[in-house]
């Protein structure tokens, strides 16, 4: 019980560092949390100021998780324990200790769990995520159904069933956390994704 909430702590604390917050404020001088969507996630990144720092702030929202897996690993192999690992990355970075438990949505978290976790469940959330997102242009769109996607190949192939579970409760914050983008795609007022350039250097 001491692994597992010990490994419930480390995911949550490595989960809470808001990247997107502290990259763009580092890079641009600005508070993402003031354009775009609000958000902190790569996606509105992009939105706001564009490419590089977005793919920084993917990189290392990806990772974050990761390294809470890797960390955990070299002292327990128990699926359970590297389950609620993720789960407390997850929720770290929905809900973070550095922003008075708000966040982000948790697809680039989610993509780096599932990748180490799930990675067929991944790789096939991902293709089914850029086709979406070149057709539609919707992000939000093609993160929903990409995690729908990727949680329910997490049953068909073989993992273990803690991750299996895992994998359905990260889906579950995806949709969770887009309400109001699912409420915008139904009313025809999502914005379409474009770069943008604010404050580049
Ligand atoms: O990863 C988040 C994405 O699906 C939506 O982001 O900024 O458009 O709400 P945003």
């Amino acid at each position: 019980y001491l692994l597992t909430a010990g490994g419930f702590l480390l995911g949550y604390v490595f989960g809470s560092i808001p990247c997107g917050l502290w990259l763009v404020q580092a890079f641009h001088g600005i508070d993402i949390r003031k354009y775009g969507s609000g958000n902190i996630g790569t996606t509105n990144v992009f939105r706001t100021v564009g490419p590089k720092t977005a793919a920084a702030v993917l990189a290392g929202d990806m990772m974050k998780g990761i390294l809470a897996l890797h960390i955990i690993s070299k002292f327990s192999a128990d699926p359970v324990i590297v389950a609620v690992t993720a789960l407390g990355a997850l929720l770290g970075h929905n809900y973070s200790l550095f922003l008075g438990f708000k966040g982000g949505k948790g697809v680039a978290t989610g993509l780096g769990l599932f990748l180490y976790m799930l990675p067929w469940g991944a790789a096939a959330g991902l293709c089914v995520w850029i086709i979406i997102v070149l057709i539609t242009r919707y992000v939000s769109l093609g993160s929903v159904i990409a995690a729908i996607v990727a949680a329910s190949a997490g049953w068909y192939l073989n993992y273990p069933a803690p991750f299996a579970v895992f994998g359905t409760l990260a889906c579950l914050f995806v949709i969770i956390r887009h309400k109001d983008n699912i409420r915008r795609l139904l009313n025809g007022t999502e914005s379409k994704i474009k770069p943008g350039h604010l404050n580049d250097n």
